[in-house]
């Protein structure tokens, strides 16, 4: 039974608690492939200006994503993976869009003939920009590139520290899209991760913003976080169904107290199990089933008429550093601090300290610490994870001709070890096709590492969250 996006979710379909535990192994989200651990300090860097090239003189010059990376936040959440930097001084922020201003001006040159179609701003937290700032960094933008008539403005929003009056002016300012970090809205969770919020400021905020006409209101929710339960996370999904948004991303939460040392103040006993954090997933999916939105890829949710389940439908669905996206971007250009660049063949890092990219950019030179550039090996493979991730189905021959490969010759190891999920029916492998099965979507990132050429080495295996 392929993916069928027509018929309303099995709830058993997705959910085989055997198959979801024997397979909640380690493994990449896959916004990439490879993915930032492969980047290395000595790719040769000569490539740039090679896929800079190709980039404004080819026909996908005018799909072209900005993201920039705000890394300011109010205050520390405990379980948080983001790059961020959190304190008060708001002057901080002044001299970041001042050494964003030289990254512009640097890579605007390479960008010339380019239209931008979307502009993201993440995190950190964006709005930790003043209204006055937010317009210098829009000022910029304008004044440095071309966008397309209908561009998208996203942005990041902390409920938190953002009022009524500050959505007002970022509409104004030209923002089409907001994200809230809501996570969970239980007081008890809330507290063990050091985010305490009030669920009536955001439900106020949420209303605002769509009586000023955003076109999309997105939420951001975490499961498997400390203390919660099937009765707590009532609440987040019950704030939800209140706020009715365009949108839910449903994160699992990554704790990797090894790599991010504020989540050590999250006591093991208080985490979920493994069995309780699959039964939280599955009470967000029959909720948000319930509710009428469509489950896209791992873990969006979206109404039915908005472009997301447009686009998952219409099997158009792309993915970015950012998750499940509408429409091919063909290259994407971070700015600021640790952002990642894709153009072309390669990926680009910056510097993640402040110090490091401060410097580079004193002196004149990119601030980029860190890439990769794809053999043809490396393209072939990006393209057949991603089709899988967003499409849960690649035909073979057509995907064989595009990259003028016999698939099952040049897959054969590969399509072997795909062979028990065959038999856990997890997905079908024939002549013509590979088909993820519902049961097989929530680990569709175990049938994509069956892919990926760069898990072998040993630094991949320990940078990975849980599948589930
Ligand atoms: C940059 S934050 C969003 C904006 C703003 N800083 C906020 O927190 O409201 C990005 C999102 O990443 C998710 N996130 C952060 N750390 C995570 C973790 N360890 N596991 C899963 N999701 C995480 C949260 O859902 C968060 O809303
Ligand atoms: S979740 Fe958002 S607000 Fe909290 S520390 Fe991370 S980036 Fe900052």
């Amino acid at each position: 039974m392929a993916v069928d996006t027509a018929r309303p979710l099995a709830l058993d379909d997705y959910f085989d608690k055997h198959i979801l535990q024997k397979y909640n192994t380690s493994g990449p989200r896959y916004t990439s492939y490879p993915t930032a651990v492969a980047f290395t300090e000595n790719y040769n860097n000569n490539e740039d200006d090679v896929a800079y090239e190709l980039l404004a003189n080819s026909e996908n010059a005018d799909s072209v994503s900005i993201y920039i990376h705000i890394p300011f936040c109010h205050k520390l959440c405990y379980y948080c993976g983001c790059n961020k930097i959190v304190t008060r001084h708001h002057d901080k922020a002044d001299l970041y869009l001042d050494y964003l201003h030289k990254e512009f001006l640097l890579k605007s040159s390479s960008l010339k003939g380019c239209t931008i179609k979307d502009v993201h701003l993440g995190g950190g937290t964006p709005n930790f920009l003043t209204i006055a700032q937010m317009k210098r960094l829009k000022d910029m933008l304008n004044a440095y590139f071309t966008f397309a008539d209908n561009a998208e403005f996203s942005i990041e929003l902390d409920p938190r520290t953002v009022t009524l009056d500050y959505l007002t002016r970022l509409y104004a300012l030209g923002f089409t899209r907001v994200s809230f970090g809501i996570q969970d809205a239980n007081h008890k969770v809330q507290e063990a991760i050091n985010r305490t919020q009030d669920s009536a400021h955001i439900k106020k905020l949420i209303a605002h913003a769509k009586k000023l006409g955003f076109d999309s209101v997105n939420l951001d929710l975490i499961y498997g976080l400390p203390h919660q339960n099937e009765s707590t996370f009532e609440e987040t999904l019950q704030l939800v169904e209140d706020i009715s948004p365009d949108r839910v991303s449903l994160f699992s939460y990554a704790h990797m107290p090894q790599m991010f040392a504020a989540q050590r103040k999250i006591k093991d006993d208080w985490l979920p199990s493994a069995t309780a954090k699959f039964a939280l997933f599955r009470q967000a999916i029959a909720f948000m089933n319930a509710l009428g939105y469509e489950f896209i890829g791992m873990d969006h949710f979206a109404k039915t008429d908005d472009k997301l389940s447009i686009a998952h439908r219409n099997k158009t669905l792309y993915r970015n550093f950012q998750g499940y996206t509408t429409g091919i971007a063909n290259a994407c250009i971070g700015f600021g601090c640790s952002s990642i660049s894709s153009i072309g063949h390669i990926y680009q890092q910056n510097a993640k300290s402040l110090n490091d990219y401060y410097a580079m950019l004193d002196q004149n030179t990119l601030p980029i610490v860190k890439g990769v550039v794809l053999n043809q090996d490396d393209v072939i493979r990006r393209d057949l994870i991603h089709t899988l991730m967003c499409n849960f189905e690649v035909d073979k021959t057509k995907f064989g001709k595009k990259h003028s490969i016999d698939f099952d010759t040049y897959f054969q190891s590969e399509l072997e070890t795909l062979e028990s999920m065959q038999q856990d029916k997890l997905l079908t492998d024939n002549a013509e096709k590979i088909i993820v099965h519902d049961r097989g979507r929530l680990i569709v990132r175990n049938i994509c590492m069956s892919f990926d050429q760069y898990l072998a080495q040993p630094m991949h295996q320990m940078r990975y969250s849980r599948v589930i």
